[in-house]
């Protein structure tokens, strides 16, 4: 008796904990299913609540249609191009003024419409609302453009907007061309058909986004501050129509963009005693500073997938998903940590997952026997939105853990705060029910978009920053997002200007429909 005793006691506990995992784990499994199964019922709701509106139709007739595609191809031709702070193109923006004022004859001459032009080259549009009481938007794009060589291998020069089979070639087809002529010539169309807000809103087009917004932006937003203006929301760049680019996602996906990451750009220095290569230290400043950029690409930031709004966007695209997808993604409070440790495996996925580091600059030496006493490196972090800067800071600095390394902030900024996306967010809503209204085969989801833009600047204005335009990008397109081969389809572009036109009117809605009403009480 005495020795059966522990081990009927091990046994008997053994089974107390199978049992538990057990049961456990078939908890865990019918809350995931039936998570899994509601989102499959909730989607057919998406927008039975909404009223029919009574917008007026665009009707772009063959005549419109070519003057559209002819005004947008003047201002791909036209090298508003941005290569740093100093170096702009301002003949070029001077050019673009005036081809925005002959395309657009009733914006600049309606009584409606009051436009100025802020530090030389951005424009800033007002057009008042019937409604005073109704909080304006403001819509966003940028005229500039990267630069651009026929040498990197265009298939047509980059500013010679050039057709090949039903595509418009062209720096700035995609970013952000499109945005600037396709918000006014929808508000064009609008004027001559004798449309007037009842809501109020503002269109800014910057000039100098590529390298910051520091001068059309940021001004931009001093006169707004000045005037007391506060925004319902601001709709900018950013998220597109996504068409075969997330893998294992059925069909395509319109993703709004909540949030951006935030920067760091770190300048990395050791200094050391000069010295000849013929008595050479033990340790050379590149030595040191070598070692340090090797610690940080072997310690990456951590993992902190679902932390941020990219949960959101996976919990509205799970039902989109086949099996076993699906069910991961519709559960993600179980299941991100797996799904972190999959998505960090490839650099384009990775970025959602953690704060990347990269290494972008590496100077040391002049020549070849004599031992330099300086090197430099530059770090360019983008900061996943559940951490912040100085977070980063501090995590650097540790994981280097070498006083002889100075770390310097060059330039940074936190991560933007996260704009609401559910039923009562307004822009949120009618940005989705523009969507797709126009393209009824697509999701809309939450996003969060990699690289900046000058909405950034417009946080002191408004709560409430979307970042999307309804381009469309197949497999490949995303590439030519400051790429080689940049190019819009005509059909493509020619949306892109139904959608705003439809989006200022569906902003005349003075507020959401309840979410909890449905078609059958109407
Ligand atoms: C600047 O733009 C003008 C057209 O507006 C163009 O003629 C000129 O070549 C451009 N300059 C550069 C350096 O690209
Ligand atoms: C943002 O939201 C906060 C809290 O709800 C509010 O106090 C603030 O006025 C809002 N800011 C703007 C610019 O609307
Ligand atoms: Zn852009």
């Amino acid at each position: 008796m005495t020795d059966r005793g522990p081990k009927f006691r091990i046994a008997k506990f053994l089974k107390i904990i199978i049992c538990t995992v057990l049961f456990i784990t078939l908890v865990l499994f019918t809350i995931a299913s039936v998570r899994t199964l509601s989102l499959d019922v909730n989607i057919g709701l998406q927008l039975a609540q909404w009223e029919k509106v009574n917008n007026i139709a665009p009707d772009i007739n063959q005549r419109q249609r070519e003057e559209l595609l002819a005004n947008f191809k003047e201002a791909i031709r036209i090298p508003t191009v941005s290569s740093t702070n100093t170096d702009i193109n301002t003949t070029a923006l001077l050019e673009f003024h005036k081809l925005l004022r002959k395309a657009f004859p009733t914006v600049f001459s309606s009584s409606l419409v009051h436009h100025e032009v802020v530090a030389d080259y951005s424009h800033l549009f007002w057009v008042p609302g019937t409604q005073p009481a109704l909080a304006p938007y403001m819509l966003l794009a940028h005229i500039d453009v990267v630069p651009a060589s026929e040498s990197d291998g265009w298939e047509a020069p980059p500013f010679s907007a050039k057709e090949i089979d039903g595509f418009i070639y062209g720096r700035g087809t995609i970013d952000d061309k499109q945005s600037v002529m396709g918000i006014l010539q929808a508000l064009e169309y609008l004027l001559a058909k004798g449309y007037a807000p009842r809501r109020g809103f503002y269109i800014g087009l910057g000039h100098d986004e590529e390298v910051s917004g520091f001068q059309g932006a940021m001004n931009i937003v001093r006169v707004l501050k000045q005037r007391g203006v506060r925004l319902a929301f601001v709709l900018d760049e950013g998220l597109a129509v996504l068409d075969g680019i997330i893998s294992g996602l059925e069909g395509p996906a319109a993703l709004i963009g909540i949030s951006e990451k935030g920067q760091a750009t770190l300048k990395l220095s050791v200094l050391m005693t000069p010295g000849h290569s013929s008595m050479p230290p033990r340790e050379s400043s590149i030595g040191i500073l070598a070692a340090a950029i090797k610690r940080l690409e072997e310690n990456p930031m951590p993992r902190l997938f679902g932390y941020g709004p990219e949960r959101g966007t996976f919990e509205h695209l799970a039902h989109k998903f086949k099996l076993p997808l699906k069910f991961i993604m519709s559960n993600l409070w179980l299941f991100s940590p797996l799904l972190g440790r999959v998505m960090e495996r490839r650099p384009d996925t990775n970025a959602f997952v953690r704060t990347t580091t990269a290494v972008t600059m590496f100077n040391s030496g002049v020549k070849v026997n004599v031992i330099p006493p300086l090197a430099e490196a530059y770090v360019n972090l983008r900061i996943h939105s559940a951490q912040s800067l100085q977070e980063v800071l501090d995590l650097v600095q540790s994981t280097i853990g070498d006083q002889r390394v100075k770390i310097e902030l060059v330039d940074g900024f936190d991560p933007l705060p996260i704009s609401s996306y559910d039923e009562k967010s307004f822009g949120f809503q009618i940005i989705k029910k523009t969507v797709l209204d126009l393209f009824p085969e697509v999701t809309v989801a939450p996003g969060i978009t990699v690289g900046n833009t000058d909405s950034r600047h417009f946080k002191e204005l408004t709560n409430a920053t979307y970042r999307f335009a309804p381009t469309w990008f197949k497999p490949g397109d995303p590439q030519r997002f400051h790429g080689i081969n940049e190019r819009i389809s005509k059909k493509n572009y020619e949306e892109l200007v139904v959608f705003y036109f439809h989006l200022i009117q569906n902003c005349d809605t003075e507020k959401l429909p309840d979410p909890h009403s449905s078609v059958h009480e109407l």
